[in-house]
């Protein structure tokens, strides 16, 4: 089912005709919501006065802790994130009161008449200090194979260092947003742009003291989440709902893009260290590391992207002897959620470093070093964590993309260049990806769905997952159509409603299609099956001679017919009619569970993902070694997805992840001044990759050939892993600048690459060379 067929919404996104949560229709009396936020990173709150706020004509409510009829608590898996602060403020950005008025600035009067005294705290506003006074949120966790301390010990070489990698900025195009409306009695209806509806439904719930089946939560779609709105879309609607509960009004909250800069939590900031020891050859024996990471004010998913950190220090290399700790540190600073990679990033960023140096370190090409350190096939393929690999695609991806990239040739114009070329360098790299597929929390990887035929022969299909931008509804649009036999005109994919599907895990760890794809599928086999069974009656009844056998029913192009009997045959409408006359139901739930998965986290060992995805970027970079500007010339990507669903939107995929890491690596660089404020708070000073900086030369393919027996239709998740694959771009940048000193000395290097750390590594690498090159001379004389 190979078939590129655009976006179910694509039209719609481009005429501005596709409804987002502020663009839903609502009733005059619809309120807008405020949130007054701590303008300190840790205070005591010594007085929160707000009735002169509550004067203000227009002024519906304002609200503080006490004002929550239930849980004032919206912590997502650990209970530790108050919805509205009461004695302390732990972060600048945290909520402590409310505001529902008729119009925005009769919020803005309001909060202007809040009286707040603070009593400035004590703050932790970087990792250095976190770690230096074991600001710890929870405790560590570990994962060893090996005896890594022998291995070190008698390896032939050791490199040791740090690396720092650094935040980042969803930039979702559309931020947090809710809009409220209160039904009878308790009854709320939420329109969130969440990831995670029942979540939010769940929360609600708890918050407003009152049963789970009071609160319907719908999301149409989201203007990009990214991870971003994996928890933290919860606060906004967790305000939104109790305004509206407080008014018995319609109530909105949009936060403005710097206010939802400095409220919500960003990608986790890395402070790792490793110890590396290996042969002449390059082949790497074992690996001693630490990654400890900024989770900030509270745990949120910390420990979850903590340990997908950990599980993907190997990235696509066997490395013998391994150890690696995790710890997450707690801060002054907003809490730290998902982002694309989900830890994954920020785990490779390490290992790849070390093949990076390691090569430098032999003289030798990292490319040849990855190659040689491959996990393989039928030997050297279990992981750290004991999880065989199997259906690996590592030497096959390898072999293709560096013929099509043409990588030898252009390795030796580069240096020819470099050669030619004092103030711009050029650079070249290669980096893989190997990224487990399932939520490492495995009881998470389940999915339902609902589907309903109609006597018109349509289907709507209600299923768990959220649309956020990546397809999803397309692919099960496709899948639906697909596993009935009829046209894709006929299905259409609902909004997401915690009344139509409820229980579900957010759509996040890039198994939206294959969990949700895989119970839609098993709701359709029912329905299938049932339809089967009705026809083989009647048709028997009508021809008793010749019985018609249900399995010998097929559903095709919008026909339900008897292969044995070729006459007997309906439309697929007419044969909806004929099912409703014998009282046949036409609507059936799904369900699915990722089978064979499980593993002991406490001990770091078992199967944790289902399979792995696998691909691998060239990319060839150009540097300024006096601005640090740099433009990527050419990327060249070799992507596995299976049998792809939709290679339009997959290959989309694919670029978004790749420029969204590529912003990560080289660009985004989320910055706080020593009060804990977000200085980079808004598009003039936080640089997201534009269009400029998309590869001059951009090359992406699908791995061909390659179906993928574990997920639905041979399909293979694609949503995070290409993000990945923009390490080559980083490394290329790295390579540029070793150039600057023909390669002799090794350049300091983090990430983001922004033109300063470019700048400052290229200038400390040249005065190195002059002070090594008049040492040589020194002693030659
Ligand atoms: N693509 C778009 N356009 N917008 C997004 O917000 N989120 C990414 C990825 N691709 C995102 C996206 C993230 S973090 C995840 S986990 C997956 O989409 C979620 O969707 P899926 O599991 O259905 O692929
Ligand atoms: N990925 C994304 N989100 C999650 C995960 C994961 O592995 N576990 C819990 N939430
Ligand atoms: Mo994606 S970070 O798993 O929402």
């Amino acid at each position: 089912m190979t078939t590129t067929i655009p976006h179910e919404s694509a039209t719609k996104h481009v005429t501005g005709e596709a409804v987002y949560v502020d663009d839903i229709a609502v009733n005059e009396q619809l309120l807008v919501g405020r949130v007054v936020y701590s303008p300190h990173a840790h205070a005591r709150i010594k007085l929160l006065d707000l009735s002169e706020a509550r004067k203000i004509p227009g002024v519906h409510a304002v609200l503080c802790h006490k004002d929550i009829p239930g849980h004032n608590q919206m912590g997502p898996v650990v209970k530790d994130e108050l919805c509205l602060a009461v004695d302390t403020v732990t972060f600048i950005g945290q909520a402590i009161a409310l505001i529902a008025a008729e119009t925005e600035e009769q919020c803005f009067e309001a909060q202007r008449h809040i009286a707040i005294v603070y009593e400035p705290l004590e703050t932790i506003l970087d990792l250095e200090t976190a770690i230096a006074r074991n600001s710890l949120l929870g405790p560590p966790a570990k994962i060893e194979r090996g005896d890594v301390d022998t291995a070190l010990r008698t390896a032939p070489h050791v490199l040791h260092g740090t690396l720092q990698t650094g935040a980042q900025e969803h930039w979702y195009l559309e931020s947090q947003v809710c809009l409220c409306i209160a039904g009878e009695g308790n009854e709320m209806n939420v329109y969130s742009s969440t990831q995670h509806p029942s979540e939010t439904q769940h929360l609600i719930a708890e918050l407003l003291g009152v049963a789970n089946h009071e609160v319907v939560v719908e999301v149409r779609r989201m203007g990009g989440a990214f991870g971003g709105k994996e928890t933290q879309a919860n606060h906004t609607a967790c305000w939104a709902a109790l305004l509206c509960k407080a008014t018995g009004r319609p109530v909105k909250i949009r936060l403005f893009r710097d206010d939802d800069m400095i409220m919500t939590g960003k990608r986790h900031r890395f402070l790792s260290t490793y110890e590396v020891g290996f042969d002449d050859d390059g082949t790497l024996l074992a690996a001693k590391l630490q990654l400890n990471s900024d989770g900030g004010a509270a745990v949120d998913l910390s420990f979850a992207i903590l340990q997908r950190a950990m599980l993907h220090v190997d990235n696509a290399y066997f490395v013998p002897n391994l150890s690696v700790v995790g710890q997450a540190y707690k801060t002054n600073l907003p809490s730290n959620t998902a982002f694309r990679g989900f830890g994954g990033p920020q785990g490779m960023a390490v290992i790849e470093t070390i093949i990076d140096r390691v090569a430098r370190f032999l003289k030798k090409d990292a490319a040849d070093i990855r190659r040689r350190n491959f996990y393989g096939i039928g030997t050297r393929d279990v992981t750290h964590y004991g999880q065989k690999i199997e259906h690996n695609r590592l030497s096959t991806i390898y072999e293709q993309l560096m013929t099509s990239s043409e990588y030898e040739k252009r390795r030796r114009e580069v240096n020819a260049f470099n050669q030619q070329h004092e103030f711009t360098k050029k650079g070249i790299a290669i980096t893989p990806v190997k990224f487990g597929i399932s939520f490492t929390t495995s009881f998470l990887n389940q999915a339902g769905a609902l589907v309903n035929v109609y006597k018109d022969g349509t289907v709507l299909v209600n299923h768990g997952g959220t649309e956020m931008g990546q397809g999803l509804h397309t692919k099960i649009q496709q899948i639906a159509a697909a596993e009935f036999g009829i046209s894709l005109h006929r299905v259409k994919v609902n909004a997401t409603d915690t009344s139509k599907v409820p229980n579900t895990s957010a759509t996040a760890a890039s198994a939206g299609t294959d969990l949700n794809g895989a119970a839609v599928k098993n709701a359709v086999d029912i329905l299938k099956a049932r339809f089967a069974d009705a026809l083989a009656e009647h048709w028997t009844a009508l021809h008793p001679e010749a019985p018609t056998r249900s399995n010998a029913i097929i559903i095709s192009n919008d026909t339900i017919a008897d292969t044995a009997h070729p006459e007997r045959s309906l439309s697929f409408p007419d044969a909806m009619v004929l099912m409703n006359l014998k009282q046949v139901s036409l609507s059936a739930t799904g369900f699915y569970k990722t089978p064979d998965i499980g593993w002991d986290k406490a001990k770091g060992f078992g199967k944790p993902f289902h399979y792995f995805s696998y691909g691998m970027a060239v990319t060839e970079v150009l540097v300024d070694i006096l601005t640090g500007r740099h433009t990527l010339l050419r990327t060249d990507i070799l992507h596995d997805v299976g049998d792809s669903l939709n290679p339009g939107i997959d290959i989309g995929q694919v670029e978004g992840g790749y420029i969204q890491g590529v912003g990560w690596c080289t660009t985004e660089e989320v910055k706080w001044d020593d009060k804990g404020n977000l200085m980079t708070h808004s598009p003039d000073t936080y640089k997201i990759p534009t269009v400029q900086d998309i590869p001059i030369d951009f090359r992406v393919a699908l791995l061909q050939s390659s179906p993928n027996p574990n997920a639905i239709r041979r399909s293979k998740a694609v949503a995070e892993p290409p993000l990945m694959l923009a390490l080559s771009a980083w490394l290329a940048i790295k390579d540029a600048i070793s150039a600057a000193a023909n390669h002799e000395v090794e350049p300091e290097f983090s990430l983001p690459a922004t033109n300063e750390v470019i700048v400052m590594s290229a200038e400390k690498l040249r005065r190195e060379l002059v002070r090594d090159h008049s040492i040589h001379n020194a002693v030659v004389k």
